[in-house]
């Protein structure tokens, strides 16, 4: 088989078959295909799209590139949930409690954050003591004993698809809809799940910007998912705004024990109580309203509260934060600069350009520029209002925490460029814009 022939039949538009896909992906990850013949066939990938068979060989071949995951000792019970990313999305530390509460086995690998995105394990590592490395066996032996267990995903999983998005990246491939998708469920099926809950944002903040690109995305992604023989649901939710008030690790922590204890921001629990009813629904077969209904019980019944603190206990993290939670952030410790960021003028907050919030708090500390920075665990951002609320001139919008005033700076000029202002209350958006099953 000639590489310059794979390229050429999909440069022409044809549908590639299984052995050149699989010749591809193996010949690349293996060191036998050049950089700039692999450049060319993604290039016309993105040009000329995949059918749902080709993305699924594709996606097989990358899953199949490292480690996978068994979980099959967990039968249908086993349940992951994914995010394609989002500000101050910390849906996982909520949902992933709830749904071990009731009865799931939650196995999770998670990443960390760049950009304007925060990640899972970043905001784990908030909590003083926290592992999130452990040994297969530990981490197996976890979910069978308390249902949840969340460490940072390691570079064998989906090896083919860390080499192949490093090329997209510097190839202005990345932003392909059949590309992204493959790359996405390659890690959610090497990870090993039966039971797959995508949550596909799209807005300012989102990978996807609008919401037909977003469920374009989830109806891919579910597709793919069913033919590897999951079970597979996706909810379009918005990040036009960020999620919740708090942005920077331990604030949205702390913000995450809030919705456990029943008294968090109404956006980010709606987001999470869908998500864990969908979780609930794929693994049990219960219809959604009864899962509803299952997911708000554990909720007010302190179920979920309590298997997030054996959670955190049990990989290590201190816990007193949790007990001594007052409904105020501060339980995982204070930032020595906070800063009141203020309305120059009266009026309505008309939106929030979510990724410049995500931007801003980065700056302050929560985030990386590159992989491999370190971050300020206690840095980000406290809004005090969203976009819809008035504002009077001189109130506070948001409150940044940080370590050093000399960061300040540039995160207030994000802030600037992420809020406009009007006389007129903006028409409310619909934060879930439905679900694909
Ligand atoms: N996230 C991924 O894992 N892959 C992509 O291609 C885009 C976002």
């Amino acid at each position: 088989m000639r590489f310059y022939d794979i390229i050429q039949k999909k440069r022409d538009g044809a549908a590639l078959s299984e052995e050149e896909i699989r010749y591809a992906v193996d010949g690349f990850t293996g060191g036998s295909v050049p950089d700039y013949q692999m450049s060319a066939l993604l290039m016309a990938i993105f040009l000329r799209g995949m059918d749902s068979r080709e993305l699924s060989v594709l996606t097989d071949a990358m899953m199949r590139s490292g480690e996978t995951v068994d979980l099959s000792m967990f039968g249908n019970l086993s349940v992951d949930k994914h995010s394609t990313g989002g500000v101050g999305d910390k849906t996982t530390l909520i949902v992933a409690p709830i749904v071990a509460a009731l009865g799931g086995k939650v196995a999770k690998m998670s990443g960390r954050g760049l950009g304007h995105t925060g990640g899972t394990v970043d905001k784990l590592e908030a909590i003083p003591g926290f592992k999130t490395a452990l040994s297969r066996e530990e981490f197996l032996r976890q979910v069978e004993e308390i249902g949840v267990a969340v460490i940072g995903a390691t570079g064998n999983l989906a090896p083919a698809d860390k080499k192949i998005y490093a090329l997209r990246d510097v190839t202005a491939t990345v932003d392909s809809i059949p590309l992204i998708a493959s790359s996405i469920m390659s890690k959610k099926l090497a990870s090993g799940s039966q039971n797959i809950v995508l949550d596909v944002k799209y807005g300012s903040g989102a990978f996807m910007k609008t919401v037909e690109a977003a469920r374009q995305l989830a109806g891919t992604m579910v597709e793919i998912g069913k033919a590897s023989g999951r079970n597979m649901a996706a909810v379009i939710t918005n990040m036009d705004i960020p999620l919740g008030y708090a942005v920077g690790n331990a604030l949205e922590v702390e913000e995450s024990v809030a919705v456990l204890s029943g008294q968090g921001p109404e956006d980010l629990w709606q987001v999470s109580r869908a998500l864990a009813a969908r979780m609930l629904s794929l693994f049990s077969g219960l219809p959604d309203d009864e899962s509803t209904a299952r997911v708000e019980e554990a909720v007010s019944g302190g179920a979920a509260l309590r298997k997030f603190e054996e959670w955190i206990v049990r990989q290590g993290g201190r816990a007193d934060f949790i007990a001594d939670f007052i409904g105020e952030p501060g339980g995982l410790g204070v930032s020595p600069v906070r800063y009141a960021y203020k309305a120059a003028a009266d009026g309505y907050i008309t939106g929030m350009d979510a990724e410049k919030i995500g931007k801003a708090a980065s700056a302050l500390g929560a985030g990386r520029a590159q992989a491999g920075d370190t971050i300020d665990p206690l840095a980000g951002i406290i809004l005090k209002r969203k976009t819809g609320d008035f504002c009077r001139a001189g109130e506070t919008i948001a409150e940044l925490h940080t370590s050093k005033d000399a960061l300040l700076e540039e995160a207030c000029a994000y802030l600037d460029g992420a809020l406009t202002f009007g006389p007129d209350k903006p028409a409310p958006q619909p934060l879930i814009s439905g679900v694909i099953q």
